[in-house]
């Protein structure tokens, strides 16, 4: 009989595979399985690409024994629709297992429970709950975009020991040092769109391409830019062909700009404003719409802070340079309103651990302990 401590390793062997999925298999979720029987493991598998096999699949082609009386640990309720691939709870069945357990089920409301409950009806004792709160924060962006139909909001900026992204003349170049930007290309690879205000493209002219060799995915460069401010001779302009350049503006925003980017290769995207600004939730409309799934915003503070003050982010991501910028002048990470009280402030319940990277610090922290 396996015991509780069984089902806690094996459960906890699935998740690591599942993670593996990362940027592979979004809009789909990560989802990873184990089968094992008296303690040995007879086969694993995950997620691998979008379309792909599902993890329960993957596990059982790569099983060298029969299944029989096994028990399957899945990081997911097994799917019980057809959609790019079969219903997954059809192939477990006919592999004769005698336990299920899923450590959450599916919050897609096409699934929601009816996977485990075919299972149960046939025959098959099925227990859901173990380790629920890792998978629950693994698949936390997959829940948001399938309950919410947005994507999951990363707000990430480089800043002085003092807060400061950018010093008083607007020079940012460079507060991270070579070991923090490599880390910050691993992270856009496995991305659906980096997000940025048109203060950022005017005083960076950044290029928002991941450097790295083979990315898993090709982030589509947003920018928020109400009045069409963004220059032709803009590196993202410029090579608009070659990586997805998408423009934001308002309803109001020059036709003759609009079409100028549009020859050059952008896509423009007109939504409404919001005291001034442009919708940030119409933003995320749009970008759910297109089945995104995690977006990053780089910037700059005015834009980090509008998406601070409306608490529209999810996760956070500083890297800490050793450095004293000082001046009230200087550009501050969330240069929105901000909290008038500290009551008022954003705590975090659990924030994540501070880890060394290069010469500073990278806090990685999720701003809420699960999506909504
Ligand atoms: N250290 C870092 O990690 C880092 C990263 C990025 C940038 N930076 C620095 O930050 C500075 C730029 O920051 P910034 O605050 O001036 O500019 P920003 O946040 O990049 O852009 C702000 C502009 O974006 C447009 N925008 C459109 N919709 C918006 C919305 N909903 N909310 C806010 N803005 C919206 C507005 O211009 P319109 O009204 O014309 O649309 C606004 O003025 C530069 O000095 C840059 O070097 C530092």
């Amino acid at each position: 009989m396996p015991d509780a401590r069984d089902d806690i390793f094996f459960m906890r062997r699935a998740l690591r595979l599942a993670a593996r999925g990362r940027g592979r298999v979004e809009p789909n979720p990560m989802v990873g399985c184990v089968i094992a029987r008296d303690g040995r493991i007879l086969g694993e598998g995950y997620h691998r690409k979008f379309g792909g096999p599902h993890a329960e699949i993957d596990a059982l082609r790569r099983c060298e024994l029969n299944t029989r009386a096994a028990t399957f640990y899945v990081t997911l309720e097994p799917c019980c629709v057809t959609g790019k691939t079969p219903p997954c709870t059809d192939a477990l069945i006919a592999a004769g297992p005698r336990r299920v357990v899923a450590a959450v089920r599916d919050p897609n409301p096409r699934i929601r429970g009816r996977g485990l409950r075919a299972l149960r009806r046939a025959g098959i004792r099925v227990e859901v709950g173990v380790l629920a709160r890792e998978a629950a924060d693994l698949i936390a962006p997959y829940a948001k975009l399938t309950r919410h139909k947005r994507p999951w909001v990363i707000l990430k900026w480089a800043q002085s020991i003092d807060g400061r992204i950018a010093t008083r003349c607007g020079d940012a170049r460079w507060i991270s040092d070579k070991d923090m930007r490599a880390h910050a290309q691993r992270t856009r690879a496995d991305l659906d769109a980096i997000i940025v205000g048109s203060g950022t493209v005017l005083a960076d002219d950044p290029a928002l391409t991941c450097r790295i060799i083979r990315p898993r995915r090709v982030a589509t460069r947003v920018v928020l830019d109400s009045r069409l401010r963004t220059p032709a001779r803009a590196r993202l302009v410029r090579t608009a062909r070659k990586v997805p350049t998408w423009v934001f503006c308002g309803g109001g925003a020059p036709r003759v700009r609009a079409r100028a980017l549009e020859q050059a290769g952008c896509v423009i995207h007109r939504v409404p404003t919001d005291d001034g600004n442009l919708s940030l939730a119409a933003v995320l409309d749009v970008l759910g719409q297109r089945d995104m799934t995690n977006v990053l915003v780089e910037g700059g503070g005015r834009l980090l802070g509008r998406f601070f003050d409306q608490r529209l982010a999810d996760e956070l991501h500083v890297y800490i340079a050793p450095l004293l910028i000082g001046g009230r002048d200087a550009v501050g990470a969330l240069d929105g309103l901000g909290s008038a009280r500290i009551r008022e402030a954003l705590s975090l319940e659990q924030p994540g651990p501070m880890r060394r990277i290069g010469s500073g610090w990278l806090l990685q922290t999720r701003l809420h302990s699960r999506s909504g």
